[in-house]
């Protein structure tokens, strides 16, 4: 198995300044790298504003804080970010042709041993390995926000990922203490999404069919399934336009009617009720 040293993220946004901050805080040199640097200012200062909080509930000391900050590198150039890389996690912007390009540059840049992780919530690995000339040592690292807090972490194995590849993503991921599941074949959605969402195709399928209210949906799994939150308000929670767009994407790229925006979300969504954001979707919330 590849020893792992330095870790590369690319992409200093929500997702990528946290999965770097990890890794610092688990004693790995780190390299967050980012094309805007304006972004890394914000990442940075952030980071800062969690760990802050973390010191001064005595989750964690000055020192080990300090020291994780001195291993972390926020830089604009590529080139320097994986020069020495030994791993390299992708999370940049959800787009097809702007990771394939990104992939191609890595390749071209970085080490032949290291391996190239993507922590995409849709793109499966496949379709980025054939832009590189290493397609065995490129995978899914599917990471969940806020990163600093939850615990797991999908390891998505493609049709041309190396066992090797794969144990080595297992074992970095119990390296930054996460909870690591490996999946076998790639799935879109992978394993944590596609229960959540067919959670909540269940519950709209029951408010449809007037089975159930919104709040007896949602005490249902509270009380019964013992879940921190029930589906509606967790669509609230999440945005009801953001559940709308992705089922409409999913809809157009397959053509299969069940994957269409329901009812009752595409109502919402053409009034304009997206959630705690526009404070009304299934509840109501003052501001
Ligand atoms: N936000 C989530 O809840 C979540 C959860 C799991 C996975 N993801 C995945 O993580 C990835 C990043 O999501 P995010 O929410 O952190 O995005 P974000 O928009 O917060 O950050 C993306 C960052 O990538 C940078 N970037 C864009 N193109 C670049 C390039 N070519 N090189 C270097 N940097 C570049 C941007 O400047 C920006 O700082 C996506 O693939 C997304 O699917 C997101």
């Amino acid at each position: 198995m590849t020893e792992i040293k330095q870790i590369t993220v690319v992409g200093s946004g929500v997702m990528g300044s946290q999965i770097a901050m990890v890794s610092a805080l688990a004693g790995f040199d780190v390299y967050l790298q980012d094309i805007n640097e304006e972004s890394l200012k914000v990442a940075e200062d952030s980071l800062h504003g969690h760990i802050n909080k973390r010191i001064s509930k005595g989750k964690i000391s000055l020192l080990e804080a300090e020291k994780a900050f001195a291993r972390l590198k926020f830089v604009t150039s590529l080139e320097k970010a994986v020069a020495e890389t030994d791993f390299v996690i992708e999370a940049i912007v959800e787009k097809l042709d702007v990771k394939r390009q990104l992939f191609a540059e890595i390749d071209r840049l970085a080490p032949s041993h290291a391996i190239i992780a993507t922590n995409s919530s849709t793109i499966v690995s496949s379709k980025l390995a054939d832009a590189t000339n290493r397609p065995e040592k490129i995978c899914n690292l599917h990471f969940f926000n806020p990163v600093l807090v939850m615990e797991l972490v999908e390891v998505v194995k493609g049709p041309q990922t190396s066992d090797e590849t794969a144990d080595t993503a297992v074992e970095l991921v119990k390296q930054i203490n996460k909870t690591p599941i490996l999946l076998k074949k790639e799935i879109s959605g992978f394993v944590a999404n596609r229960i959540l969402g067919a959670l909540i195709d269940e519950a709209i399928y029951l408010l449809e069919n007037d089975i159930a209210t919104v709040e007896e949906i949602d005490l249902a799994c509270t009380k019964a399934l013992n879940h921190p939150i029930g589906p509606f308000a967790l669509l609230d929670l999440t945005g009801i336009d953001v559940n709308y767009y992705i089922r409409q994407v999913l809809y157009e790229e397959t053509g299969d009617e069940n994957q269409k925006p329901q009812k009752v979300i595409t109502e919402k969504y053409l009034n304009g009720e997206y959630g705690r954001k526009t404070g009304k979707g299934f509840y109501s919330y003052n501001s």
